[in-house]
């Protein structure tokens, strides 16, 4: 049965007072929140926005939030900042160290725990890893997870085989996200939502649609879509200041450049 309650802090006897949270597809972000301990420093980092409406339309707090693709810590951070608890996984120890540092400084007011772990997120006993802290936390189950997967080899995050971005093909990059659906998705509770946000790339002559490609294999993994936003890219920073540059390729070689990426919601709904 479909969820037909909200899963967030929503208080449907006073739904107007919401006015910050998105109800439609399109979503027009703008600049990235880099408030507090958030920075706009990684290369290929979302906005917290993202996040932070995630966890408010699909968490309370106190509950618990998983990220196996953290990064720089954005979700932890904004996990922190709305008090809701957060275990994230990459696979760089030098990201992991600067999530850490960044969730120190998140903290504070908050009783809400974040932490950050090395892992391969495409490897079980990395779930496992992930399991015990819920445990040892109290959880059962987590009640978000949220994707931010490299878009294939667009960049490169390190040299490590086991990094998406290195995936020799679009398959092998298909094939190592179906893995870390398949880690993560049973330790979400059933009903809950995973967020998968993502982006299309070009190669050869032709678009990529690695965002429907992805949501065809989060669906084969017991996920119901929900929803498809299209999220604009406001400038990122392999193309900041090449505007005219990309304006002129796109004429000369009749594409459009990208100004979208996706964020999907699914819920889930086989165990
Ligand atoms: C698009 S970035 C995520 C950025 C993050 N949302 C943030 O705001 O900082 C993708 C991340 O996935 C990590 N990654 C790639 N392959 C991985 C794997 N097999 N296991 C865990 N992390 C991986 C990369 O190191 C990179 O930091």
């Amino acid at each position: 049965m479909p969820n037909d309650k909200p899963l967030g802090e929503i208080d449907l006897d006073c739904w107007e007072q919401y006015d910050d949270l998105i109800t439609d597809s399109l979503w027009l972000l703008g600049k990235r929140d880099n408030a507090g301990a958030h920075a706009a420093d990684y290369w290929g980092n979302f906005a917290p926005q993202i996040a932070h409406q995630a966890m408010r339309r699909f968490t309370k707090l106190g509950e618990l939030v998983i990220d196996p693709f953290v990064g720089y810590g954005t979700t932890l951070i904004e996990a922190v900042r709305l008090g809701r608890c957060a275990i994230g996984v990459d696979l760089q120890p030098s990201c992991v160290d600067t999530a850490r540092a960044r969730v120190g400084q998140a903290a504070g007011a908050s009783d809400a725990r974040a932490v950050a772990l090395v892992g391969d997120s495409t490897r079980p006993e990395t779930a496992a890893a992930v399991q015990e802290v819920m445990h040892q936390w109290g959880f059962t189950h987590a009640h978000l997870l949220i994707l931010h997967p490299p878009y294939h080899d667009i960049i490169r995050f390190s040299d490590d085989p086991s990094d998406l971005s290195n995936a020799p093909s679009i398959e092998a990059f298909l094939a190592g996200f179906g893995q870390v659906v398949g880690n993560f998705a049973p330790l979400l509770a059933q009903g809950r939502f995973l967020v998968l946000v993502i982006g299309d790339k070009y190669a050869r002559g032709e678009w990529v649609p690695l965002g429907f490609q992805t949501m065809e294999v989060v669906r084969q993994h017991g996920f119901r879509l929900k929803s498809i936003c299209v999220k604009d890219i406001h400038e990122n920073r392999g193309k900041r200041g090449q505007y005219h540059l990309w304006r002129y390729r796109a004429l000369k070689h009749n594409f459009y450049v990208f100004k979208h990426e996706y964020v999907m919601f699914f819920e889930k709904t086989n165990p």
